[in-house]
C-alpha cells in the first residue's frame, strides 16, 4: 500500500499542476500546528522564488484546484502561505479498511533485499553479564526484529569473547588449586572426564580471583599469559578444560539471554576465527598493506581527511600474539566467506568509536569486504544511576545483569499486587512479562546514542512513556473485545466506519501512519521511532476510550465500527512490541 503522506502529495502535486505550477511542490507533510489543522503544505512558499508570485496567491490557486475533492474536506491558504489541511472521514475510513486486510497493514519495503548480519551481546566467557551488557542485547535483539520484518535475511551472531587471556587466567588459577587433574598432566593420553571440574558459581569466583592476581604479580600475568599461549597453540589439556569452561558459560548465558527473550542465531566466538588469522595477515602482507613497525605488524588507516588521528590497526604485538582487532578482522573474513552478508552491522557502547572506524577501514582497504559492503556500528551511550554516572550497585560494584532484572520485576510484582486482587502466582507471570517491557522500553525509547537514567520507579510506572503503559493499553483493549464477545457478538465482518468525534478521527489518523513510521525504522535502523509512535497511537486510543462508551452503544453497527478499529489498534500495538521484543500479558 502506498503510504498516506504519498498518497496526500500526488492529490496536492495533481492541483500545483492543474493551476500551472511543478508538482513537486505538493508534498504533504503532518501538521506541527495540530490546532489548525491535520496536515499541511508548505510548497506555495518554495514556489514563490521560482514563479516570482505572492505564495499566498500560488497557495490559493492550488487551494482552489482542489475544490470538491474526495479527499481533503478542508483546504485553507493560511498567510504566509501555508496550505492547511483537512483529510475527508470517509478517505481515512477506506484507508484504514485495506490496510487492516492487507499483509503488515500495507507496509512495503523499498529496495532490494539484504543479507544482514548482527553482531550484538557480545559477552564474554566465565564472566557474568552486567548493566554493560544490556544495551548491546536489548537493541541488537530488536533492530534484528525490525529488519526481519522488512524483509530482509538477518543473522544474530553472539560473538562470544572466549580465546583471550581470561581463558588463560582460568586455566592457570586451576592449575594451582587443582594441579591433580588429568588436564595438567602432559603424559596423560586417555579421555577427559565428561564433567566439568567446576560449577558456573565457581567459575565466576575463579575468574575475578585471577585477574586481581595478575594485576598485582608479574609473575603470575606472565604464567597466565603461558596458559593462553598453550591453549591457543592446542595443547590437548587445555583445549578440553576450555571446553569445559566455554559449555558451562554459554548454559549460563543463555538462560540470561532467554530471561531478556533475546536470542542468536550464531553462537560464534573470537575462538572460531583463530585458524583464519595467519593466512590472513600473509594477504595482508603480500597485499602490501601490513608493515613492521617497531615490531609490531601494522596496517596504516588514516585518512587525508581526518581531523583528528586515527592510529593504525595492529595485527600482532611484537610478540606475535593477535589482538582485539585482528579477531574482529578475521570475523569479517569469515562472515564474508560463509555468508556473503551485504550489511554487517555491530552493537557496542560508544568508547568504541575509534576501534570500529579504524577496524573498518582496514577492512575496507584490504579488500576482506566487497566495496559495496555496508559496515555499520551503532554505537549506544552508557546506563546510569540516578545521580548521573554510570550504574553501580549499592556498594559501587559492577551491577549484574541478573540483579537488575531482578529488581525490577520485584517492583513491577509490588505494583501489580497492590493493584488487583490476582493470586500471588499470576501476579508474579505478569510482572515477569510487564517487566520485562519496562527494561526494554526505558532502554529503546532513547535514541540509542544518548546515555540514559535506569530508573525503577519510571519504567515501572502504569502512567507516562513507558512500557507498562503501553501495555496496560493492550490490556484494555483485549478486555473491551472480551466482553463484547461475551454479550453474543462476533469480530468478524467489523469494519471501521467514519470517524464521528475528533477523538476517533486522531486514533485513526495516528494508525496511517504505520507504514512511514516502520519505514524511517529500517532506514535510520532506530527502535525508538517504533516507541515514539506507540506512545502517540497509545495516548490517541486513550483518549477515544475516556470519550466513547464502547460497550454500551446502542447502535450495532456504529459499535462494529469501534470494535474493528480498537482491534487494528491492538494489533498494530502487538506488532510494534514484538518488534521492540517483548509482548502484552491477557491481564494485568
Ligand atoms: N566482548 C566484547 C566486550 O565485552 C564486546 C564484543 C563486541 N563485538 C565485537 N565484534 N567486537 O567488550
Amino acid at each position: 500500500m502506498k503510504q498516506l503522506l504519498d498518497l496526500l502529495s500526488e492529490e496536492m502535486g495533481k492541483a500545483f499542476e492543474a493551476a500551472g505550477y511543478a508538482p513537486e511542490l505538493g508534498r504533504v507533510t503532518v501538521s506541527n500546528r495540530p490546532d489548525l489543522c491535520e496536515y499541511q503544505c508548505n510548497g506555495a512558499m518554495a514556489g514563490a522564488k521560482q514563479y516570482h508570485k505572492a505564495p499566498m496567491i500560488i497557495a490559493a490557486e492550488a487551494a482552489e484546484k482542489l475544490a470538491g475533492n474526495a479527499v481533503f474536506t478542508e483546504v485553507c491558504a493560511a498567510a504566509p502561505g501555508f496550505l492547511n489541511l483537512k483529510l475527508s472521514e470517509a478517505y481515512v475510513r477506506d484507508y484504514l479498511n485495506e490496510m487492516r486486510t492487507a499483509e503488515k497493514f500495507g507496509y512495503e519495503p523499498v529496495g532490494s533485499v539484504k543479507r544482514i548480519v548482527i553482531d550484538y551481546g557480545g559477552p564474554n566467557v566465565a564472566k557474568p553479564l552486567h548493566v554493560g551488557h544490556l544495551r548491546s542485547a536489548v537493541i541488537g535483539e530488536s533492530i534484528k526484529r525490525i529488519c526481519r520484518y522488512a524483509g530482509h535475511e538477518v543473522i544474530g551472531d553472539i560473538h562470544m569473547g572466549d580465546w583471550g587471556l581470561q581463558m588463560g587466567l582460568i586455566i592457570y588459577e586451576l592449575s594451582l588449586r587443582k594441579p591433580e587433574l588429568p588436564y595438567f598432566d602432559e603424559n596423560y593420553t586417555g579421555e577427559y572426564p565428561k564433567e566439568a571440574p567446576f560449577t558456573i558459581f565457581e567459575l565466576e569466583e575463579i575468574y575475578p580471583t585471577a585477574s586481581a592476581k595478575s594485576k598485582e604479580d608479574a609473575g603470575y600475568k606472565e604464567k597466565a599469559m603461558e596458559a593462553t599461549q598453550k591453549l591457543q597453540s592446542g595443547v590437548r589439556g587445555y583445549r578440553a578444560l576450555w571446553k569445559h569452561i566455554l559449555d558451562i558459560s554459554k548454559a549460563d548465558l543463555k538462560k540470561n539471554y532467554d530471561e531478556l527473550d533475546v536470542s542468536f542465531d550464531l553462537w560464534k566466538g573470537e575462538s572460531d576465527v583463530h585458524e583464519l588469522i595467519p593466512v590472513m595477515v600473509e594477504e595482508m602482507k603480500r597485499g602490501g598493506y601490513a608493515y613492521l613497525s617497531d615490531g609490531a605488524l601494522v596496517v596504516d588507516v588514516k585518512e587525508e581527511t581526518d581531523t583528528k588521528e586515527v592510529p593504525p590497526c595492529i595485527l600482532l604485538k611484537s610478540d606475535g600474539a593477535a589482538l582485539y582487532n585482528t579477531t574482529d578482522l578475521a570475523t569479517i573474513k569469515d562472515r564474508m566467506a560463509q555468508y556473503e552478508p551485504d550489511m554487517i552491522i555491530y552493537l557496542t557502547d560508544k568508547r568504541q568509536d575509534l576501534y570500529f572506524e579504524q577496524v573498518f577501514r582496514c577492512a575496507r582497504k584490504t579488500g576482506l569486504v566487497k566495496p559495496e559492503t555496508e559496515l555499520v556500528h551503532i554505537s549506544f551511550g552508557t546506563v546510569n544511576g540516578s545521580d548521573g554516572k554510570p550504574f553501580k550497585t549499592r556498594e559501587g560494584g559492577v551491577m549484574r545483569l541478573e540483579t537488575l532484572i531482578h529488581e525490577i520485576k520485584e517492583e513491577m510484582f509490588r505494583k501489580i499486587m497492590e493493584g488487583h486482587a490476582e493470586t500471588e502466582e499470576e501476579a508474579r507471570a505478569t510482572a515477569d512479562i510487564v517487566g520485562l517491557s519496562a527494561i526494554k522500553y526505558g532502554d529503546l525509547s532513547n535514541q540509542a546514542s544518548k546515555d540514559y537514567i535506569f530508573d525503577v520507579d519510571r519504567f515501572t510506572s502504569f502512567e507516562g512513556d513507558t512500557g507498562p503503559y503501553i501495555l496496560y493499553t493492550i490490556v484494555r483493549i483485549k478486555s473491551i473485545l472480551t466482553k463484547y464477545l461475551e454479550s453474543g457478538k462476533s469480530l468478524s465482518g467489523a469494519k471501521l466506519l467514519e470517524a464521528k468525534s475528533a477523538s476517533e478521527k486522531a486514533l485513526m489518523l495516528q494508525l496511517t501512519g504505520f507504514n512511514a513510521m516502520l519505514e524511517s525504522a529500517v532506514e535510520e535502523l532506530a527502535p525508538h521511532r517504533v516507541c515514539a509512535y506507540i506512545y502517540d497511537l497509545s495516548n490517541a486510543f486513550n483518549r477515544f476510550y475516556h470519550e466513547t462508551k464502547i460497550l454500551t452503544e446502542p447502535d450495532a453497527e456504529t459499535q462494529a465500527g469501534w470494535i474493528a478499529l480498537i482491534m487494528l489498534t491492538k494489533d498494530v500495538l502487538e506488532t510494534c512490541i514484538d518488534l521492540l521484543g517483548f509482548s502484552a500479558p491477557e491481564r494485568m
